[in-house]
């Protein structure tokens, strides 16, 4: 495979993965929680987060690699190193950010402590911990979606120029 097929894969494999990542998040936002927080029972609220999230946050790992990896070999083939100087080339720095963010929270603090601060905080007050959660994730979807507007308009040509 020529360098130039293997830089369309890398760009067909990123958005890709960003659609079904972001998409997940979409609907865990939008959909999920929601739905989750009109159930009367806090027992039943839990169990059926852990279910369905957990299948979730599975499948956003493999993505979060998937979506890391062909990045860096975007980055690598344009030679685009230096855009991080740039504040014009902001969408960068926060597609980078938002991927820093998820692998850390997938990788590293859900394993070590998330998990156990969420069932023990949601045991005190269920409500509010869903509500706690429900928020994080709306900020974190409003960033996504920023980030995806900032690339497309700015890997076809756009120039953040006034920055
Ligand atoms: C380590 C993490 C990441 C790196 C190194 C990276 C790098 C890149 C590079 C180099 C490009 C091509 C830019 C160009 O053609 O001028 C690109 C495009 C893009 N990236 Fe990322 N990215 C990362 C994470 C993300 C995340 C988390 C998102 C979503 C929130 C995202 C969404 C996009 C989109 C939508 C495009 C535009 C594709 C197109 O219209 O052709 N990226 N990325």
């Amino acid at each position: 495979m020529d360098e130039m097929a293997m830089f369309t894969l890398a760009r067909v494999l990123h958005v890709a993965g960003v659609v079904l990542w972001i998409g997940g998040v979409a609907f865990v936002t939008t959909v999920l929680i929601p739905a989750l927080r009109r159930l009367p029972e806090a027992d039943q609220r839990m169990d059926l987060f852990e279910q369905l999230e957990g299948r979730f946050a599975l499948q956003a790992r493999i993505v979060t690699v998937i979506t890391g990896a062909s990045g860096y070999y975007l980055l690598h083939v344009l030679e685009a190193w230096d855009r991080y100087q740039s504040l014009q080339f902001w969408w960068m720095h926060l597609m980078t950010a938002i991927w820093g963010i998820f692998t850390l929270v997938l990788f590293v603090l859900e394993p070590l402590f998330l998990h156990r601060w969420f069932h023990e905080q949601a045991k005190i007050d269920s409500e509010k911990t869903f509500a706690r959660v429900h928020r994080m994730h709306k900020v974190l979807l409003s960033l996504s979606l920023l980030a995806v507007a900032g690339a497309v308009a700015g890997s076809h040509g756009y120039q953040f120029s006034f920055l």
